[in-house]
This record gives C-alpha cells, structure tokens and sequence, in this order.
C-alpha cells in the first residue's frame, strides 16, 4: 500500500518482486514507466495500489531482480530517445514485456512500438479492466526465463538467444510459397542444431500438412483457443514432427471457416512463443495482405518474397513491394526468390530484376520433380536431393546455415 509511485532517483527504490503489484495472485506483475509524473501516478492507480511507477527505463533497470514484469510504458514513450532505451531494455531482458498507453494512436507510432519490442498499444483513456487485460495477456508471453525442467526439457535448451523468423510471401497464389516454405524448413531442420517450427499461417487453404503428408492432431486453432494459458511447453506439444529430419509443424485450420477465429495479435504470439526454444521459426502465407500478414511481417526477421516468372507474377510482386515500402517495413528483411527461374517463358531473370529493382537471392528452377513430389506429399529436397532444384533449396539454405555445420551462422 505504501509503495512509492514514484521512482525518482532520491527516493526509496521501488521493489518490483513477482506477484506483489497490480493486486490478485494471477496478474504478472506490471510497473509504470512514464517520464510525466502526474501520468505514471494515474497509470499506477489504474492497475491497482502497490503498482510501482519509474520515470525513466535507467530506473526500473536498475529494480529488475529477474522476475517477469510487464512494463506499461505512457505516452512519454512518443519520444523517440525514450522508445529506444526501452527497446534496449526489451532486448537485454528478456523477463521484461512491454505495453504502451498513447495519446494518439497513429500507424506510425504502432510500428515504431512494435518495432522497438513492445506487445501492445493502447489509446487513453484507458479503463482499468482493458489495461489489466492488456497486461494479462502480455504477461503471459514472458517466455521462460530460468531453466524448465520437466518432459522435453532438453528441446527447450535456452541459450537466451531467440529463432530467427523467416517468412516465406508473394502477392500471387501459386508462385510457390508453401514449396519454398516446406523445403527450406526441412533443409534447416536437417542442418540445425536447435528445433525448427514450419507455420502454416495461410489459415484459409493452408497445405503445409498436405505437402508434408501429415496427419495433424491438431492445428493452429488448438493454440489459439488455449492461448490463455499457452507457454512454450504447450505449444510444443500441439507441433506434429515430420521425419526423418525432425521438423516440427504447426498446421492451418483443417476448415477455412476457423480461420476468422484467428487474429494478428494470436498469430504474432504463437511465433514470439516459438522462437523462445527454436532455432528458426518459418512461416508460410497466403497470397494477400491481411492483418495477420502485416503482423507477422513486423515480427519477422527475413520476408522471402516470392515471384514466378510470368508478367501478372512480376507486376503483383512489384505491387506488393510497393506496399511493403508503404508499410515501411525494412528493405533489409527483403529477399527476393525467383520460382522456375529458368522456365522457357522467354523472360530473363535479370530482367525481372530490373523490372523490381532488387537484386534476387535465390533462383530456383522449374522442375517436373516439384510437382511429383508434391502429389507424393515428399518435399522434394528428400525425394530427389540431386534435382537441380533441391541443389537451389540447399543454396537458400546456406544463407541462413551453411550445409555441413551443425553451427547456425547468423
Ligand atoms: N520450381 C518449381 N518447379 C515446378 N513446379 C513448381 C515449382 N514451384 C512450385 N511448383 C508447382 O506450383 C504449384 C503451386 O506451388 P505452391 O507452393 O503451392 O504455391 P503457393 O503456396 O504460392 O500458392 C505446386 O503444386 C507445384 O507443383
Ligand atoms: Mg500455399
């Protein structure tokens, strides 16, 4: 009750001990950073008496005892120096969650937040239950920070480093995404030493489970439906593995109509879970923007997009990399991936590049045994690994791990 809202250098430091703010046992424990005074008090007494409150990332830094907090960040955050210091603070601690609490919700803003690590932004005025369970949710994507032990504790071998998020679009259906997807996730589950997750997120005519003939348990919709009380653990255990190589595979809704169920905030939150004991998380789309695109987009660390070789192809991707500039998404994360780039369609692969103006990375063939191996449901990196095209598989899969170390590279 007498615990200081304030933490300003001179006063008693505010303790921030699991379990004591934000009032029942269940909450994770939140804390209110904000630089304006009046803001953080009014913050802290939204979520509860005993909420501690700090006037800048440096202090609350300087309380972390290691216990998951979620830190509600106020409108201070705006500004850009402050954004980054909780940005480094996110990256550095990973017990630390954050929320942000605006004046102004802009695309703008939600981007840098989501950018610099931040869970969620709220517009104010807020109403306590929607802060709590903002923080409640939030709270539950504090991965594990110290050692599970328990079944499969060894999978969850947590160097504190997360997977690295390749998402595999294009703006046109069948450029071959899901074959991309499929082979690549096997080659770097074939050569990574820690788990790799294949996501089916075209929710609505997701083929992942097809291609790989799988006979998934359970899918997407199982997650999103116990995401409530979902950890790592959990979500491990709803993965089907593909053999030999091991890749483990969350599938898409086996009903389109459950895909409605699924959001972009669920989605992005299955992947931050992943990427908590895998080593890659890849992710497969459909061919169209929608907020789960969007979301994944921003928490991905590599986006290959995908273009076929045909003029609609070309003109749909130069329109989706328009967009993707719109959306200011890094041209760092892009890479570029020509499917049957030696088709005799009489369009040249530099010429495509021009057209784009980007350079590709990766040129696979077009080959008969892709589509063999896909009725077989055999990604074809296994089926036929001497195929020209497996050897252009192998060649995108040495830009994340070279073939023959057990090393990841980045
Ligand atoms: N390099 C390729 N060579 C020959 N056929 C291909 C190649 N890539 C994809 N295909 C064929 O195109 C079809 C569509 O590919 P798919 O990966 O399902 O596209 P998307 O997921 O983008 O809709 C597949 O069934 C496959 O047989
Ligand atoms: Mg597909």
């Amino acid at each position: 009750m007498n615990r200081p809202f304030s933490g300003n250098p001179g006063e008693a430091q505010p303790q921030v001990d699991a379990g004591s703010g934000g009032g029942g046992a269940s909450h994770p424990t939140a804390v209110v950073i904000c630089s304006d005074a009046a803001v953080r008090t009014r913050l802290a007494m939204l979520l509860g008496a005993g909420t501690a409150a700090f006037g800048s990332v440096d202090e609350l830094a300087d309380a972390l005892d290691g216990s998951p907090i979620v830190a509600v960040l106020g409108p201070s955050f705006v500004d850009p120096i402050e954004l980054t210091a909780a940005e480094q603070l996110l990256a550095a601690r990973r017990e630390v969650a954050a929320i942000m609490v605006t004046d102004e919700l802009s695309t703008d803003l939600l981007q840098r937040a989501l950018r610099a690590g931040v869970k969620d932004v709220l517009q104010s005025p807020v109403e306590p239950h929607d802060l709590q369970a903002a923080v409640d949710r939030v709270g539950r994507t504090i991965g594990p920070v110290s050692t599970v032990s328990g079944p499969g504790s060894e999978q969850f071998d947590d160097d504190g480093e997360v997977g690295r998020v390749v998402m595999v679009f294009s703006t046109k259906g069948g450029s071959g995404k899901s074959v991309i997807a499929s082979n690549l996730a096997v080659l770097l589950a074939q050569r990574s030493e820690k788990p790799v997750v294949l996501v089916d997120a075209d929710l609505q005519f997701g083929d992942v489970a097809v291609m790989l003939k799988l006979a998934p348990q359970h899918t997407i919709v199982d997650a999103v439906s116990s995401l409530d009380r979902m950890d790592a653990t959990m979500l491990r255990e709803l993965l089907v593995e593909h053999q030999p190589e091991g890749l483990l595979v969350l599938p898409a809704p086996l009903e389109p109509a459950f895909a409605d169920q699924i959001g972009a905030a669920e989605m992005v939150r299955i992947v931050e879970t992943l990427r908590t004991f895998a080593g890659y998380v890849v992710i497969d789309t459909p061919a169209y923007f929608n907020d789960v695109v969007l979301g994944l987009i921003e928490v991905s660390d590599d986006v290959l997009l995908v273009a076929g070789m045909d003029i609609p192809n070309i003109k749909n991707v130069k329109i989706g990399l328009q967009t993707l500039r719109l959306l200011n998404t890094p041209m760092e994360k892009l890479r570029l991936i020509l499917n049957r780039a030696n088709s005799k369609v009489r369009l040249d692969s530099s010429e495509v590049e021009r057209t784009l103006g980007v350079k590709a990375d990766a040129l696979i063939p077009s080959d008969i045994v892709v589509p063999q191996a896909v009725n077989r449901g055999e990604p074809v990196v296994l089926s036929a690994p001497r195929s020209e095209v497996a050897k252009a598989f192998g060649q995108l899969a040495d830009q994340f791990i070279p073939s023959g170390s057990k090393k990841r590279w980045f």
